[in-house]
């Protein structure tokens, strides 16, 4: 039989990776599209001699997109932002027109299954982030009719962008930000069980032309994740409320910023819970098991404890 040949848009990023080792661990030749591929160096050791494939793209040269997605089985588009720098990454051309020329060649290149990874809430938020996420699965629906799109919420895992952050935060700050209070809803999922629906997707017949949301099994609130950082890092901090107003006048100052940590837009976003919709489809469909946060957040959460990770851990 084929070996199956698969490309993986952000397959550098913090899920695109997950992806990557779990279809190479099933066999599959992956081409790890990037646009430096000296970033996809640390994935080759997932898989056998040659069987991962760090494959540079130009993403504004049709030609290397083409080339990227020529050949391939499955497609997966990892790519995301979380903030808008310079006229080429903006919200609209990564999450939105790039889309369209991915799901485009997919469609030239006769692609067995195009998989797209979107968004919890994109539907029904204000957020420009939201918005240009909205129109980007919009955008893949035209392209490419079978396209399967996961909605993620917050993903959680080693080297996620969320709990760490946070947990970082603690390291130095005496106090924390509860942003509009800290009521705002969300429903983490696990990283690894996004990169299971990911293969789900690409392989039963009842995903294509799809949308899954995907949530992991408690849902909890802004203040909660907080108290989950601190009873894993054993570091308790005061937790200030910080109206809305004043968060997004403070993301003002930060926008400034190459890498802010925090936006308007962001600010934006946590004026909506993040959780799935009462007749959400989601991993229960895909026959995958929500993994708890608790099971996961002590594994990476513990480095951050006073003393590291192998100190013993206080009472928070
Ligand atoms: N993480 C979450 O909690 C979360 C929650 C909901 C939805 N999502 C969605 O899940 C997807 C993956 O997120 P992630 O957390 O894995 O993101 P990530 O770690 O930031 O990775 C994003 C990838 O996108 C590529 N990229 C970034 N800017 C680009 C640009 N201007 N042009 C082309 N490629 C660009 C990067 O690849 P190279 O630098 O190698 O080119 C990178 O590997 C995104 O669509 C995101 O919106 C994430």
């Amino acid at each position: 039989m084929k070996q199956k040949v698969a490309t993986i848009f952000g397959g550098t990023g913090f899920v695109g990776r997950q992806v990557v080792r779990e279809l190479a661990a099933k066999g599959v030749l992956v081409k790890v599209a990037t646009r430096v591929p000296e970033r996809a160096y640390f994935l080759k050791p997932a898989g056998a001699v040659g069987q991962i494939v760090p494959w540079a793209v130009d993403y504004s040269d049709d030609e290397s997109l083409s080339a990227a997605i020529k050949g391939s089985d499955y497609v997966v588009n990892c790519i995301g932002i979380l903030f808008e720098s310079g006229k080429k990454a903006n919200f609209s051309k990564v999450h939105t027109e790039l889309v369209s020329r991915i799901g485009g060649f997919c469609k030239a290149h006769n692609v067995e299954r195009f998989v797209h990874i979107s968004a919890l809430g994109c539907d029904r938020y204000g957020s420009k982030y939201a918005k240009s996420k909205l129109a980007g699965e919009e955008a893949a629906q035209d392209a490419f009719e079978d396209v399967c799109i996961l909605r993620p919420s917050i993903i959680f895992g080693e080297d996620d962008g969320f709990f760490n952050k946070f947990a970082e935060m603690s390291r130095y700050m005496p106090f924390l930000p509860l942003i509009g209070g800290g009521n705002t809803k969300f429903q983490p999922v696990y990283v690894g069980d996004v990169a299971d629906a990911v293969i789900a997707a690409l392989h039963r017949k009842d995903a294509k032309a799809q949308i899954f949301e995907l949530g992991g099994p408690e849902v909890i609130s802004f203040k909660d994740v907080y108290k989950k950082i601190f009873k894993y890092t054993g570091r308790e901090r005061g937790l200030i409320v910080m109206p809305f107003m004043l968060a997004k006048l403070q993301a003002l100052f930060m926008g400034v910023l190459p890498k802010p940590p925090l936006t308007c837009d962001q600010v934006e976003s946590l004026k909506y819970d993040n959780v799935l919709g009462d007749d959400a489809r989601g991993l229960k469909v895909l026959g995958i098991k929500p993994t708890a946060m608790d099971v996961i957040l002590p594994t990476y959460l513990e480095s951050y404890r006073q003393g590291g990770r192998f100190s013993e851990l206080k009472e928070a």
